[in-house]
């Protein structure tokens, strides 16, 4: 992509973090992100009304700032995107509101896009276009999904998904029982450095004769949750420590190891030989240790973004946004609603 490519500006509020990203063509320009994240904490999860007003107070400095940081004035901007769904409908107006209002003061086309495919696709502004097909494995707080992308994002095709909890929400639902603070997620992965990931044999969901087959690719992690649960308890009753640092490290290796299975089957079941993750889960550094050994050695090549642009984010909605740009995709009507439960494989309307 040259660098007359078009500039597009992309706005992320689906949840808790206010994010805006220029991108040109696959080239970042700018990222800037203001989180709530510390008004939720002791609440132990996002509240939504706090989130959207959180953005209304954060989305205008941070566009300032995204500008300045990459360069150039609003007036550069040829195109806007802006996550649609899913996420917080509250949240999610926020940004679409000022998308629109954008648009129609700078005469420039609005993209409502896919919070879910944007995941995906914002590793192309760290490692370029995407091979096709490319088995995505898209783990989030809300999501987890094994799918297979092809040239068109627009026609993602899902061919696993979790069956209860999603694997950020394992990671959250955990580190509250072992008495982490939210967001969890982050905080095992920093505690389980201290600890011994073989020292407690957690379940890995759908492993029982017959799940292979009928769930191939999907997932189950709140059997694990109950389980941590369960041995968290006992050690209470019985008056002994927990050791934190070994359960975390032991749950970390089932979800990282449950994934990374799940992902290699369907590299291999889909003759496909391209991996791609993303979702802050993917900033999990088991995860990514443990899916570059078992690619490797299914000789698979595999991509991952890097930790800040696997937690959401403005870049990832306008790499997707710049996709649609080059690919000639239609703009959105003004009118498109937000969707809070859009699924993967739908764009924004
Ligand atoms: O994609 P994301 O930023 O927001 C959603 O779209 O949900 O994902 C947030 C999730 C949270 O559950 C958080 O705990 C998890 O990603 N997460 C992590 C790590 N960083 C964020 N989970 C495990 N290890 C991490 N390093
Ligand atoms: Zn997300």
């Amino acid at each position: 992509m040259t660098s007359d490519a078009p500039i597009v500006l992309g706005i992320e509020t689906s949840c808790d973090e206010t994010g805006i990203g220029i991108v040109q063509g696959h080239t970042l320009l700018a990222n800037e992100i203001a989180t709530s994240v510390d008004e939720h904490a002791r609440f132990g999860g996002v509240v939504p009304e706090i989130a959207s007003r959180s953005h209304l107070e954060a989305i205008e400095p941070a566009l300032q700032r995204a500008c300045r940081s990459a360069g150039i004035t609003l007036d550069d901007v040829d195109a806007i995107a802006v996550t649609a769904g899913p996420g917080l409908v509250g949240a999610l107006i926020v940004g679409v509101a000022t998308a629109k209002a954008l648009a129609v003061a700078l005469s420039v086309p609005v993209y409502g896009v896919n919070h879910l495919a944007s995941h995906v696709v914002v590793d192309e502004l760290q490692h370029g276009p995407l091979a096709d097909p490319t088995v995505g494995l898209l783990v989030s707080g809300g999501h987890s999904s094994l799918l297979l992308v092809s040239d068109d994002v627009e026609s993602i095709r899902p061919l696993g998904q979790t069956l209860d909890d999603a694997a950020g929400e394992a990671f959250d639902k955990v580190a509250r029982l072992l008495g982490l603070p939210f967001p969890g997620g982050p905080w095992i992965d920093r505690v389980a450095r201290e600890g011994d990931p073989s020292a407690i044999d957690f379940p890995r969901g759908l492993n029982n004769p017959g799940d292979r087959e009928r769930y191939p690719y999907d997932f189950s992690f709140s059997g694990l949750k109950t389980a941590v649960a369960r041995w968290v308890k006992a050690r209470q009753d019985a008056g002994e420590d927990i050791p934190v640092a070994d359960v975390a490290a032991s749950v970390q290796e089932a979800i990282a190891d449950v994934l990374t299975a799940r992902t290699v089957a369907a590299c291999r079941d889909h003759g496909v030989g391209e991996v791609v993750i993303g979702g802050g889960v993917a900033a999990n550094s088991r995860l990514r240790a443990m899916a570059e050994a078992r690619c490797e050695a299914a000789g698979l090549s595999l991509r991952v973004p890097r930790p800040d642009l696997c937690t959401d984010n403005g870049a990832m909605v306008a790499a997707l946004g710049s996709r649609l740009v080059a690919t000639g995709a239609p703009a959105s009507p003004l009118d498109f609603a937000t969707t809070s439960n859009l699924p993967v494989t739908r764009r924004a309307w």
